[in-house]
């Protein structure tokens, strides 16, 4: 017999008069007098597939109250038009085993529970109509990563995970120890980005990208921030930073354009129950070119708005979010590349400017979403980049391999690091980015 996966099912004709093995997890199921009518699903399409069973098939009396929301089973039947509006097909039962029984006290009896209760029960929530259409959409995007980069030609490499190095040298490392001791000889811990290993492959292989879990020990209890995420990030050598925001700007619209096409279902699920106009927004986000303007043009643009502030938009302060939001969702009303950044409040590698106090950085800055992508043209002169380290208050000698790059062929490289799970709230107009990660960790919180 013919397994298939019911996505097939709704989505394409061949099946129709076919008889066929389907398996999933019942969702609902409606009884009438001599007939019941059962919604099962097995994740691989938003909708169900509904079985319209009735009192002539073997052991129906003594099945149905074991046919209950939460059970495992498998259906063999055949695949017929169906007579409701609510389905194009439904299929008629030639048996239905019970593969895994549930009980009454399975906790996803409503139709809808609060994100809050479903973090609770990590274990359960991918069953849920949102958390499966997001997975979805998550695995697409990671497709979309991939494809991206390699029609490019760039190289996926595997940057560690276990490091000695402070990557942003903020100081928010996780150290990983032995029973106390330090296992590698030396200090270690979880990385904050890839993005110094991927400069040394990047300075033997042009372009490579590293997509991987990140981790950082910030005690930050917002909608945006984990203790471990998602972090795509391409390095380019012979690359400046006007380059460097090109390739973002190409590869956010690129990845979008991929969901949009493949991920009709799950995001029309999102555009009507998550955020109203979100595929209307994604389509001017796809089709629109993205603002660039320098720090220095956001901060004068932020004085001049007529709003109240929190924090007082002064040069030479780290834009807050309201700053961020501002800029992105009033002022430009769209993503905005900010670049060119006070040295002051940029991570030690990045490339000074010709002024003596901006930087090559640009953070990408999104409506609903803010930082989205945080990147810059590399420190590729050594005597400057030691000196920077040093007015950083990090020792040159610890980073001495990546110092040492400046001595051999060192060259013009850029790069960036998109937050993977910030890329999907953005696609799926999920609020909180607890919802966006299957398990997510942050302070306090480490149990699924
Ligand atoms: O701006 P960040 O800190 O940049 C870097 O780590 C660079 N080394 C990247 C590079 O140039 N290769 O982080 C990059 C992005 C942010 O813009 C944000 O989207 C995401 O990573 N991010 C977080 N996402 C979730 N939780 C957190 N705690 C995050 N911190 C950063
Ligand atoms: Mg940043």
């Amino acid at each position: 017999m013919q397994k298939v996966l019911i996505k097939h099912l709704l989505k394409e004709d061949t099946f129709l008069g076919k008889t066929l093995t389907v398996t999933g997890w019942i969702r609902s199921l409606r009884e009438q007098k001599h007939l019941c009518f059962l919604q099962i699903n097995d994740g691989s399409y938003f909708d169900s597939l509904q079985i319209v069973a009735d009192d002539t098939l073997p052991g129906y009396h003594d099945l149905l109250p074991k046919l209950i929301t939460g059970a495992a089973i498998e259906v063999e039947g055949v695949l017929v038009k169906s007579s409701g509006k609510q389905q194009p097909v439904e299929m008629r039962p030639t048996t239905i085993a019970l593969i895994g029984a549930s009980s009454e006290e399975y906790p996803l009896q409503k139709k809808r529970h609060s994100f809050e209760y479903l973090r609770t029960i990590a274990h359960l929530r991918p069953r849920t109509n949102t958390q499966g259409a997001c997975l979805r959409i998550r695995s697409l995007l990671s497709y979309a990563v991939h494809t991206f980069f390699q029609e490019k030609e760039f190289v996926h490499i595997h940057t560690p995970i276990l490091t000695a190095l402070d990557c942003e040298g903020a100081g928010d490392l996780f150290q990983v120890q032995k029973n106390g001791k330090h296992f590698f000889g030396a200090p270690a811990y979880l990385n904050v980005s890839g993005q110094l290993e991927a400069e040394i492959c990047a300075l033997a292989l042009s372009n490579v990208y590293t997509f991987g879990p990140t981790f950082r020990a910030e005690n930050s209890h917002t909608s945006r921030h984990l203790s471990e995420f998602w972090m795509i990030e391409p390095e380019m050598a012979f690359c400046d930073l006007a380059q460097d925001m090109d390739i973002a700007e190409e590869f956010i619209k690129y990845v979008t354009n991929y969901v949009l096409d493949k991920g009709e279902r799950d995001l029309a699920f999102f555009d009507t129950f998550i955020e109203k106009g979100l595929l209307e927004k994604l389509g001017r986000l796809t089709s629109k070119s993205f603002a660039r303007m320098s720090y220095t043009e956001a901060i004068a643009a932020l004085q001049k708005a007529k709003k109240a502030f929190v924090f007082s938009p002064d040069w030479g302060c780290d834009l807050q979010s309201e700053h961020e939001r501002y800029l992105a969702e009033e002022f430009c009303e769209k993503p905005v590349f900010i670049h060119d950044y006070p040295k002051e409040i940029k991570a030690f590698y990045m490339k000074d400017g010709s002024d003596g106090k901006t930087v090559k950085a640009m953070d990408l800055l999104v409506p609903g979403i803010g930082e989205l992508i945080g990147g810059s043209q590399r420190e590729d002169r050594l005597d400057l980049l030691e000196e920077k380290m040093r007015n950083k208050g990090l020792n040159p000698a610890e980073y001495w391999w990546y110092i040492d790059l400046r001595k051999y062929g060192s060259c013009p490289h850029s790069g960036f690091g998109v937050g993977f799970e910030r890329l999907i709230q953005m696609i799926t107009g999920l609020e909180n980015i607890r919802d966006v990660i299957p398990f997510p960790r942050y302070p306090g919180h480490a149990e699924f």
